[in-house]
């Protein structure tokens, strides 16, 4: 998949499915499994780094990973997520740090927000990066939130999103992620906006959808939100495997007779 493609797919009603990775196993078992999009995504604060949320995820550590991805991805669209602070101070920062993620392997960048950023989103477009956006419940506002809660329920902030989400259209972004908002909020900006929204607990109207890889596969149970649908329990496989492991060279059954060389 390439960045054209993205508008190809809102065209021709083609939903844009992205899922999240931040190594080269993953990277490889989601092409294999026709994953056309990988999110290099800051999710990795939290269920890689184990932290609280997003907000200490560093430039060199989303570049670390998107190198890690990108090197092991052959046709997917890798997307590298700017981190806190590497785009809100400065217009040359962002622009500086988006060509990193690029040089780092990335066919496109995404950061949070909206009338805010629309400068950097613009400047990057000028410049040949492509930009995606990310509107609603943006992760690294986390405080201003006051928790991770649903967006966009008033008139008010339903309006201003439907704005937001137009100027980062109208500054050059290629897409946009649209995260924890109602449903029919996120059906009126699909249906307003010419380029792809990717929703993660937005409904099923948006053009595509994104989820956090670890919580696809039931492998991060700490905190579960209700949009996510775990695919699989491998957290609970892997508790039975370790298990098992423990037990059997506790009582002399592993290595066995096929596992030992003579
Ligand atoms: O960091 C991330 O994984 C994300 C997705 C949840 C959209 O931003």
């Amino acid at each position: 998949m390439t960045v054209p493609d993205l508008q190809r797919y809102k065209r021709d009603k083609k939903k844009v499915i992205v899922v999240t990775a931040y190594d080269a196993l993953f990277a490889r078992i989601l092409e294999e499994a026709g994953i056309e999009a990988i999110l290099v995504g800051d999710s990795l604060g939290v269920v890689v780094q184990g932290r609280p949320n997003t907000l200490s995820v560093t430039m060199e550590d989303m570049l670390y990973h998107t190198r890690l991805v990108a090197g092991a991805a052959q046709k997917a669209l890798v997307i590298g997520d700017m981190p806190f602070m590497s785009y809100q101070a400065a217009r040359e920062d962002a622009l500086r740090n988006a060509g990193r993620l690029l040089q780092a392997g990335a066919h496109a960048v995404k950061l949070e927000g909206g009338a805010a950023i629309l400068d950097r989103v613009d400047a990057m477009t000028r410049v040949g990066i492509p930009v995606i956006g990310h509107l609603g419940m943006t992760p690294q506002s986390v405080h201003q939130y006051g928790g991770y809660k649903v967006q966009g329920k008033g008139k008010d902030q339903a309006r201003a999103l439907l704005a937001d989400a137009k100027a980062l259209e109208e500054a050059g972004a290629v897409a946009m992620v649209l995260e924890a908002i109602p449903a029919p909020l996120a059906r009126t900006i699909t249906e307003q906006v010419s380029i792809p929204t990717i929703g993660i607990g937005a409904g099923p109207h948006c053009d595509g959808q994104v989820l956090v890889l670890y919580d696809l596969l039931g492998l991060f149970d700490d905190f579960v939100p209700k949009f996510v649908k775990p695919y699989a329990h491998l957290k609970a496989d892997a508790l039975q495997a370790l298990r098992r492991y423990k037990e059997e060279v506790e009582q002399g059954k592993f290595p066995g007779e096929s596992e030992s060389y003579h």
